[in-house]
């Protein structure tokens, strides 16, 4: 198994894919690499480029305050990450081609960290981690168990910017979250 220093520099490095082209820099992901519950966004955008971070921007903002409502923060108890992890140009949404050259980070990551708990950020994050035919509107909040990881989706923080009327919905599926983390890794909360 690699260590997180060797995974992060191979994915730094990384060419396998035109984002790297267009990339300024890499986002590999953030938080303690002891944390139990993981978040996946879909890929970085603008701000998340030229910081190196993700979920930095306004939609990211809004995350850290909605999460910090259910006792999470990614300085303590999340790691967050996305499916690419260079910026698609104008934040279109990653080609399956890119998603497929990028996702074994994503793989070596949750191998690392062992995530009990995984929330996928929208629907491309649902997509590719619950099924390929999921339906966010529908879907979100429902709970998938797969070897022993749960799974959910909520509404990416971006599309809430959006449709704020969606936000009571969201606070609904964070809810049954933190209910979540109390059953299965009550730890995160100590
Ligand atoms: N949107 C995402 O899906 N990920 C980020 O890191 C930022 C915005």
């Amino acid at each position: 198994m690699p260590s997180w220093v060797e995974l992060e520099r191979r994915c730094l490095d990384c060419r396998q894919c035109a984002l790297a082209d267009t990339r300024t820099n890499v986002v590999f992901g953030k938080g303690p690499k002891s944390a139990r519950v993981m978040f996946i966004g879909e890929g970085p955008g603008e701000n998340e480029d030229l910081q190196g971070e993700p979920f930095v921007g306004r939609g990211g903002q809004l995350l850290d305050e909605m999460l910090s409502l259910i006792g999470l923060s990614r300085e303590k108890n999340f790691y967050i990450t996305n499916i690419v992890k260079c910026r698609p140009p104008q934040n279109r949404d990653p080609l399956n081609t890119e998603q497929d050259a990028c996702i074994g980070y994503l793989w070596e990551q949750m191998e690392l960290l062992k995530p009990k708990i995984v929330v996928c950020l929208g629907r491309i994050a649902a997509l590719r981690l619950i099924k390929p035919n999921y339906r966010i509107t529908k879907e979100h909040g429902q709970w998938q168990e797969k070897d022993g990881v749960f799974y959910t989706a909520i509404y990416h923080p971006a599309f809430l910017l959006r449709d704020p009327t969606k936000k009571p919905d969201t606070f609904a599926d964070l809810r049954a979250i933190r209910a979540k983390i109390r059953q299965v890794c009550p730890e995160v909360y100590d």
